[in-house]
């Protein structure tokens, strides 16, 4: 009976070795059309988690033309759009890996996202970021995020691009980087 005791108790003790706590996963994401929100959905699909799209206390308006405008004079006067409640709220140290994902904005991460990066703590996290954007790349937006990550892990970034979208390839090219993905 007791050497039946002392096996099982090393056999639990090999088991939860081995097994290792699966990684609790967030999805973070601002978009304003849709092509992040897509992204953030292949991701979610594929590792699960918990999705947060960020809002903000006072959304820039549906147009494009119109946000790059308000956008730009933010930019210019060093202003960062207050963030929804709800985005200011989200418990970072509940999770292990975050995924980000902006639209690139003036070849940086988008304000809604600099805001986001801003009023939280990564540290010990395993960042791993995404975004979409026109005709550019991400440009700064990994420099950008850098400083306010002390003690993260950071990825390489991933995403896609207007041309990629145009082409239909866009999903593909996600799918092939999710697979490879190791966290
Ligand atoms: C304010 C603003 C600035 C932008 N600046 C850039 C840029 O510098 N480079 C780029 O490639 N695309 C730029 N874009 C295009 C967006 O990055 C692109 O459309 C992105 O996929 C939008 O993502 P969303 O649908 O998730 O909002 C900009 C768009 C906006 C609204």
């Amino acid at each position: 009976m007791r050497t039946k005791i002392i096996l099982l108790v090393l056999l639990s003790a090999v088991l939860a070795a081995c097994g290792g706590a699966k990684s609790k996963v967030l999805i973070v994401y601002y978009s304003q059309s849709g092509n992040t929100r897509a992204v953030a959905e292949q991701i979610y699909e594929k590792f699960g988690g918990d999705l947060h799209e960020i809002t903000l206390a006072t959304p820039y308006p549906a147009d494009e033309g119109a946000t790059i405008e308000v956008a730009q004079k933010q930019r210019d006067e060093n202003i960062l759009p207050a963030l929804g409640g709800a985005s200011e709220n989200v418990n970072i140290a509940d999770y292990d890996v975050v995924f980000l994902g902006t639209p690139i904005w003036f070849g940086t991460a988008s304000l809604p996202m600099l805001a986001f990066v801003g009023a939280h703590d990564f540290d010990g996290k395993t960042v791993i970021p995404f975004y979409t954007c026109g005709g550019g790349d991400a440009g700064a937006y990994i420099s950008d995020i850098t400083p306010h990550m002390a003690g993260a892990v950071i990825f390489p970034a991933f995403g896609n691009n207007r041309a990629e979208r145009t082409a239909g390839t866009h999903t593909a090219k996600i799918a092939a980087h999710l697979d490879q993905l190791a966290f």
